[in-house]
């Protein structure tokens, strides 16, 4: 799985740098390196919302608050 994590002005203003931060321990914590591919992307233009954040180029948008929630979900339930 390939989870991208905009690193656009905009989105590191909304905490992006937190969230792969956030993403980063709690892959690790959960054995899932191998499994999961975290990687920092460019704007995609979809700053409105929330910090970008793709799975195999399936758009979320996060902020700090919903990251461990979004892990559970989205990346945990998904495997
Ligand atoms: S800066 Fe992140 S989508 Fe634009």
């Amino acid at each position: 799985m390939r989870v991208s994590i905009c690193i656009g002005s905009a989105c590191h203003l909304k905490g992006s740098r937190e969230i792969i931060q956030k993403l980063q321990s709690l892959v690790k914590a959960n054995n899932l390196t191998d499994q999961v591919d975290l990687n920092g992307a460019f704007c995609s233009g979809n700053c409105v919302n929330g910090v970008c954040v793709t799975i195999d180029g399936e758009l979320f948008s996060l902020s700090p608050e919903t990251t461990e929630e979004f892990f559970e979900k989205e990346i945990k339930g998904r495997l």
